[in-house]
Parts: C-alpha cells; sequence; structure tokens
C-alpha cells in the first residue's frame, strides 16, 4: 500500500480500486497524510492562502436535502445583505489584508446578473480577487460576473453518483450541474468543486469515482469536508461523515492534483478543535474564515457547530496568520492563483 501511495504521488495517477483500497483501511493514514503533506511543499511552497468569506443572503430556492439553509427549513431566520453592506465588508477585509474576497449565498434570485455585475466592479476597485460561491445560473450570467471581474467560482459537485446527487437535490438536474463547471471552465475562471463525505447512501467507491472526477474535470480548488447532519432538514437524524475519511479523500486529492488550491474547510473544524490544522498539515494550502459582519453568520447555518459563529476572532485577519505561523508556514501576499505555484 504504501508503494501504491508513492508511485501516486510520484506521478499523480492511481487506479480507482487503489484509492478503495486507501480509503478501506486506516492503516496507511498517517503515511497518506504525509505524503500529500510533502506533495503540497514540493508545489505550492509553505503559503497558505487566506481568503475573506462573506456570506451575503442566506435566501435560497434550492431544497438540498442536507443544507440547513434549504428553502423548506422554516426556523432559518432569512436575511440578504444590502450592496453598500457587501462593499463595506469586503472593504474592511482588504484593510486588514485580505487578497481575496469569496462572495458566498444560497441560491437568492434578488441577486441578477445586473446587481451582482455592480457589486463585482466596486469590489474589483479594492484590488482583490473575488471568488463567487452563489450556484447555478446559466451561461450569460456566468459571462457576466466574469466581465465584471470575477476571478474565480466555486460550485461543489457534492457527489458524482448520479442516483445519489437525484435523491440529494429534489428538482435539480446533474446534467445542468455539470453544465455549470463546464461553463465556468470555458469563460477562464478558476472552477473550483467538491463533495460531501460520508452522506448517507455513498459509498467508498462513488467517494473513489468523485476524486477521479476531479483529477479529470482538472479543477483548480477542491473544497471538501464531512457531512454534519443539520436540524430541520431530512437528514438531521442520519450519521455523518467523519473527519477522519474526508482528511483522507483531501490528502488523496491533493496527491493526484499538485498544484491546486485546497482548503482547510470549517466543516472540517466542525468536528475537531483542531481540524484545520490537521487538513493543512495533510495537504491544504489556503483557509478560508469569515468576514461577515454583525449577527447575519448565526443565521447562515449549513450545518450545526459551524466555526466562528460565536467568536469574532476567527474574523481576525492577525489570529488566521498567528495559526498559519503557529505551524511554521506563512500566509500568502498575492492573490493567490493555481499558477502562482510556489
Ligand atoms: N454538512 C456539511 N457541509 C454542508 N454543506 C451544505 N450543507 C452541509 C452539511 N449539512 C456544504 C455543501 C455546499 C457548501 C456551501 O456547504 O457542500 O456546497
Amino acid at each position: 500500500m504504501k508503494r501504491n501511495i508513492d508511485k501516486a504521488a510520484e506521478n499523480h495517477f492511481i487506479e480507482k480500486s487503489d484509492i478503495v483500497k486507501i480509503l478501506e483501511t486506516n492503516e496507511f493514514d498517517e503515511y497518506l497524510f504525509h505524503t500529500a503533506d510533502a506533495v503540497r511543499k514540493e508545489y505550492k511552497g509553505d503559503t497558505v492562502h487566506i481568503r475573506g468569506i462573506i456570506e451575503f443572503s442566506n435566501i435560497c430556492k434550492q431544497n438540498c436535502k442536507y443544507c440547513g439553509i434549504r428553502k423548506d427549513n422554516p426556523l432559518t431566520e432569512r436575511y440578504r445583505l444590502s450592496s453598500d453592506e457587501i462593499l463595506l465588508f469586503a472593504k474592511h477585509a482588504a484593510d486588514k489584508g485580505f487578497k481575496t474576497i469569496v462572495l458566498q449565498s444560497g441560491e437568492d434570485g434578488f441577486f441578477s446578473a445586473g446587481n451582482m455585475t455592480e457589486i463585482i466592479k466596486n469590489i474589483k476597485r479594492l484590488d482583490i480577487a473575488i471568488t463567487l460561491s452563489i450556484g447555478e445560473k446559466n451561461t450569460e450570467e456566468y459571462r457576466a460576473y466574469k466581465e465584471a471581474g470575477a476571478d474565480r467560482y466555486l460550485l461543489r459537485i457534492e457527489t458524482t453518483d448520479k442516483n445519489l446527487y437525484k435523491s440529494l437535490h429534489p428538482n435539480m438536474s446533474f446534467e445542468n450541474r455539470l453544465r455549470c463547471l463546464n461553463d465556468l471552465k470555458e469563460l477562464g475562471y478558476e472552477a473550483g468543486t467538491g463533495i460531501l463525505v460520508g452522506l448517507p447512501n455513498q459509498s467508498l467507491d462513488s467517494i473513489a469515482e468523485d476524486i477521479l472526477f476531479f483529477k479529470k474535470f482538472d479543477a483548480d480548488m477542491i473544497g471538501l469536508g464531512p457531512f454534519i447532519p443539520a436540524p430541520n432538514t431530512p437528514l438531521a437524524d442520519e450519521k455523518g461523515g467523519s473527519l477522519t475519511l474526508a482528511l483522507k479523500v483531501m490528502a488523496l486529492t491533493r496527491i493526484l492534483l499538485p498544484d491546486i488550491n485546497i482548503p482547510a474547510t470549517t466543516a472540517m473544524e466542525a468536528l475537531h478543535p483542531n481540524g484545520r490544522i490537521m487538513a493543512l498539515n495533510s495537504g491544504a494550502n489556503v483557509i478560508m474564515p469569515n468576514v461577515t459582519e454583525g449577527t447575519y453568520k448565526e443565521k447562515y447555518l449549513l450545518y450545526p457547530g459551524k466555526i466562528s459563529v460565536n467568536t469574532s476572532a476567527n474574523q481576525n485577519y492577525e489570529t488566521t496568520v498567528k495559526l498559519i505561523e503557529s505551524i511554521g508556514r506563512h500566509a500568502g501576499i498575492t492573490h493567490g492563483f493555481r499558477k502562482d505555484c510556489k
């Protein structure tokens, strides 16, 4: 098995059956994490890029069964920031030192191509990179955001298992999800995708397919985390995913896609107080603190225990820099594109 991991790290290629074998046993986890960390160091150096997330609306027309802000969760108190508030939070983040702002929201129809492009253009004046994470749109909308200055786009495929995808996403289509991802690539975005690890009825075989999909799609960014059952959702009583399995999927992703950007995600920290450090030591090179101000954060509950809801410390750029420096790494000072590499 160790030889298989070594070979994968050398060739950035692995057979699906070997992925499944690695995922099945915990015997070689430390070796896998260590190998992914070495690949990260070789290709990305010791820089950790810090991206500030603004959660600007939790209004969503979709009903993803795992998600706490799904349309049919009546207990989610809905909010939508004004353009001025979004711009203000972005300005504060840029002033603190953030080089990328991630604009994330539910699929909120209020934000049309018109008002989104205005927001994007205004934020670009701050000379920072913009990542959008606002769901499925049509090709023309994606084009408009790109022309307005958006640099990157995150849209997790969530699972590449079509039947599982269908059962989790009422009234959505796997084909449209793929169309979106292909559009984003073609339009010249840095395109990010990812999955939930440990969903009910998700097999290790299907997770292996997901990892191979990341490679085939040549994703510029991969964000993944454990599924965490959220109250008042159809999956509230299901078993959640494990942090270890999520870290293993992340480590394998680093080994296969050595130069991409991979965040230590908040869902990882929700399951372990050191989750993000563990991720940074197993292949991750990005961290994404929440920079949404005021009381909005506590209403953007995709899942329970989401970090930085109760602590303002995590909003702080300096705190994140210290966290990075505590493991002998340093914060990025560039926009941190994939091609920037080391
Ligand atoms: N547990 C973990 N991650 C979740 N997401 C949504 N709901 C949950 C949950 N219950 C993730 C999805 C989505 C991202 C923004 O948050 O993968 O793409």
